[in-house]
């Protein structure tokens, strides 16, 4: 039986984590948040302290990880048993995850663990190739961007929420390196599928974006 799967593709802060989730309570299908699975692991190299240039233990580490997902309001990730969403959203985390992730062997590695995601109703799968190399013969696909400006404002703002100290134009830099080694590597590079839809998401809201990916599946 085919098992549907809408891909969800962009830079870092486009809002794809939020749409995917909310797009995927819609549905009533399985989420994949990719992202996760190169933060998990990065997790997982501090805490054995490897060296993030080290391919060959980053792939031992990366095989025996043993990680578990649950969607709730929010995803709850455990890595080897142990809760580590709080460590999950830090930029530290982004920027290591971002680093092993140019290394054409952990992505292999990665592939099959996304891919096992795919099941029946179906899945919503957010990430840089998604649609191109993950889940290439996918039905829906969606590139959803918006200015690196728009971006770290939304960051910021979501760090003064949570009572976090922030500076907006160290935000904004951060974005734009994560942007640069995640677009500019060899290995399946942030790119927008042929067959994507292209949304800019810097004046819509959520709930605008949501619809335009809904009004996409119908
Ligand atoms: O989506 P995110 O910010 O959680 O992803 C963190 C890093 O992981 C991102 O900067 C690059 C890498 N990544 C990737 O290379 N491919 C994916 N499909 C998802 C994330």
């Amino acid at each position: 039986m085919r098992i549907p799967v809408l891909t969800i593709d962009g830079p870092s802060g486009a809002g794809k984590g939020t749409v995917s989730r909310l797009v995927a309570k819609k549905l009533g299908w399985h989420y994949l948040d990719s992202g996760s699975l190169y933060r998990s692991l990065a997790i997982a190299l501090q805490k054995k302290s490897v060296d993030i240039e080290n391919a060959t233990e980053i792939v031992k580490v990366a095989q025996a990880m043993v990680l578990e997902f649950e969607c709730g309001d929010e995803l709850t990730v455990k890595l080897n048993g142990e809760n580590i969403t709080n460590k999950l959203g830090l930029e530290s985390t982004g920027s290591i995850a971002s680093q092993i992730a140019a290394l054409p062997e952990i992505r292999q590695v990665l592939l099959q663990k996304q891919q096992d995601f795919k099941q029946l109703p179906g899945l919503v799968a957010d990430g840089r190739d998604m649609g191109t190399v993950v889940f290439p013969d996918a039905e829906n696909k969606v590139f959803l961007t918006a200015s690196a400006e728009k971006r770290a404002e939304r960051r910021y703002k979501q760090l003064k929420e949570k009572e976090i100290d922030a500076n907006l134009a160290k935000i904004k830099n951060e974005i734009e390196v994560r942007d640069r080694r995640d677009m500019d590597r060899e290995a399946a590079p942030l790119a927008m599928a042929n067959d994507a839809l292209y949304i800019d998401s810097s004046d819509m809201s959520i709930n605008a974006v949501i619809e335009e990916v809904l009004n996409l599946i119908r």
